[in-house]
């Protein structure tokens, strides 16, 4: 259905949940697929399923980010690393876990933007970004003071990249998905008392499957969303529309 003949893409957050399905569906459509995380058995064993392949960083290390990233010719980035931190208020987060998540979310997103466009700016062939942000930066979620704050600071990081890098035919975009049930998220929205209330206000009233959010991100990277640059894409069952 696409054609990702352009050069390779790296998939930030490869062993994990979204990440991994985002592969396999790159892969699956014939793209060249460079798989990130810290988990290297895990990405050995996506590397066996898909062919794609791995190049484990961390993404807090400025240092790590760039010497995985030294004269590594890509075409695509997705920033589907990430992590949730705490379920906490104002007036009882730990700000220590506030650092960290927003080290994550958005200063790693940040810094494999920063090294991936450098790439495409000097491969002279434009480029596409997308970053996986949350439907916790478009509205106000209890609990999510961390988390959200380091989403929003992500689609800061898409509009101005997408400013920013568009004379070189560079596109920026991100997704905010509802929940998925992976690791990080089952813990919090699988309790009842959570679940079904924020269900029972969401039009399509049921979680996203890995597969859901995947399909959007491949298609924001591929040439059949040419025209489409510096969008926050809801992925979330019309729950930020009503
Ligand atoms: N699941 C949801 O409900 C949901 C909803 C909206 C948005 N999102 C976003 O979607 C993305 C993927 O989420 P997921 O549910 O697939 O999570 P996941 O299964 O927990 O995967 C998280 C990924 O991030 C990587 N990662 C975390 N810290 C890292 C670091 N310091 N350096 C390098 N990689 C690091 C992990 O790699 P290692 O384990 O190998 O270190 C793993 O691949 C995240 O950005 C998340 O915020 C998730």
């Amino acid at each position: 259905m696409y054609a990702f003949d352009k050069g390779p893409i790296l998939v930030t957050g490869a062993s994990g949940g979204i990440g991994g399905a985002t592969v396999r569906q790159l892969c699956a459509a014939g793209a060249e697929v460079i798989a990130n995380g810290r988990n290297e058995e895990a990405l050995a064993e996506l590397a066996k399923e898909t062919g794609c392949r791995t190049l484990p960083f961390d993404l807090t290390s400025e240092d790590s980010v760039k010497a995985a990233m030294d004269g590594l010719d890509i075409y695509g980035v997705v920033n589907c690393g990430g992590w949730g931190g705490e379920i906490a208020t104002p007036m009882e987060t730990d700000i220590e876990v506030f650092d960290k998540v927003m080290n994550i979310n958005a200063r790693g997103a940040l810094l494999v933007t920063k090294y991936a466009s450098q790439t495409m700016i000097r491969l002279g062939k434009g480029g596409v970004i997308v970053n996986v942000s949350s439907q916790a930066s478009l509205v106000g979620l209890r609990g999510h003071i961390s988390y959200g704050s380091s989403k929003a600071a992500l689609d800061n990081i898409t509009r101005v990249s997408a400013l920013e890098l568009g004379e070189y035919g560079i596109r920026v975009n991100g997704v905010n998905p509802t929940v998925v049930m992976t690791p990080m998220s089952a813990w919090y929205w699988g309790k009842p008392e959570i679940e079904k209330p924020f269900l029972d206000t969401m039009p399509l009233g049921r979680w996203a499957t890995e597969d859901e959010i995947a399909a959007p991100i491949v298609f924001l990277l591929s040439d059949a969303a040419s025209m489409i640059s510096g969008v926050s894409l809801p992925i979330d069952g019309g729950f930020t529309a009503v």
